[in-house]
């Protein structure tokens, strides 16, 4: 894994917004893979301002999203396709068919995961996969478990991650969704590259583990170590932890 430490968020996210033009620029029809959370916002924002001085063009980018929380629709607004549209998508220029985000109101969850794992290898795969991690080490909504789901799969979430998503659903834990849908450990694994993003002090013992710990399913992020083009971003709070 290479590492690159960073002062703060804002330096941070003005980075790789600007490495992630430099990929659009160098292969317009790239496919993204994008998160939401706390993390990407600013992120978002700087790429919404690069767009904006016609610094960054997504017009042949296609994107697809890491999870989605399962038994409301697009139109909810504590969905992550709402999120995805607040923060990134009503900023910038990509194209409304080339938006991939998992439906949570669809009739059938298991052939949703199954439709999106063909429209991601029709695409040909993710050349860049962003992702965030939560502090028990999930990456999308791969929780730490005795097992973990290869492919596009329906997750119960655990109580923590209800809890740190309670904001989008009126800070009310007991509303945020019991089940999603994610993206899978191998649907991850496959991607070109991979960038993980992370800031603030509640991250830094997750790196260290996810860095130098064993490879388990009880710390999902784990599994990055041995993908061979893995880069960590972090702040210096995230990485306090690692840093000798
Ligand atoms: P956060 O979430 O960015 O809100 O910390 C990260 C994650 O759970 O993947």
């Amino acid at each position: 894994m290479t590492i690159t430490l960073f002062k703060d968020e804002r330096a941070l996210a003005r980075a790789l917004a600007l490495q992630i033009a430099a990929a659009l620029e160098a292969r317009p029809e790239a496919v993204l893979g994008l998160p939401t959370g706390r993390t990407p916002i600013r992120l978002y924002h700087e790429l919404g301002t690069l767009h904006a001085h016609r610094q960054l063009d997504f017009s042949r980018a296609t994107t697809f999203n890491l999870d989605e929380f399962l038994g409301i629709g697009p139109d909810h607004p504590g969905s992550y396709r709402a999120f995805m549209e607040q923060h990134l998508f009503s900023r910038v220029n990509l194209s409304a068919d080339r938006i991939n985000v998992l439906n949570g109101a669809a009739p059938d969850p298991e052939r949703e995961c199954e439709r999106y794992e063909t429209a991601i290898a029709a695409a040909g795969g993710i050349d860049l996969q962003l992702l965030g991690i939560g502090t028990n080490g999930h990456i999308g909504f791969n929780e730490p478990a005795r097992e973990l789901a290869g492919r596009t799969h329906r997750v119960t979430l655990t109580r923590s991650t209800r809890r740190s998503n309670a904001a989008l659903f009126g800070g009310e834990a007991d509303r945020v969704p019991r089940e999603a849908l994610s993206m899978g450990m191998a649907t991850i694994l496959h991607a070109r590259h991979i960038i993980l993003i992370a800031t603030g002090k509640s991250k830094a013992k997750c790196i260290e583990r996810m860095v130098h710990g064993p490879i388990t399913t009880k710390m999902p992020a784990s599994f990055l170590q041995v993908h061979a083009n893995v880069e960590l971003m972090l702040d210096d709070a995230a990485a306090s932890a690692i840093r000798r």
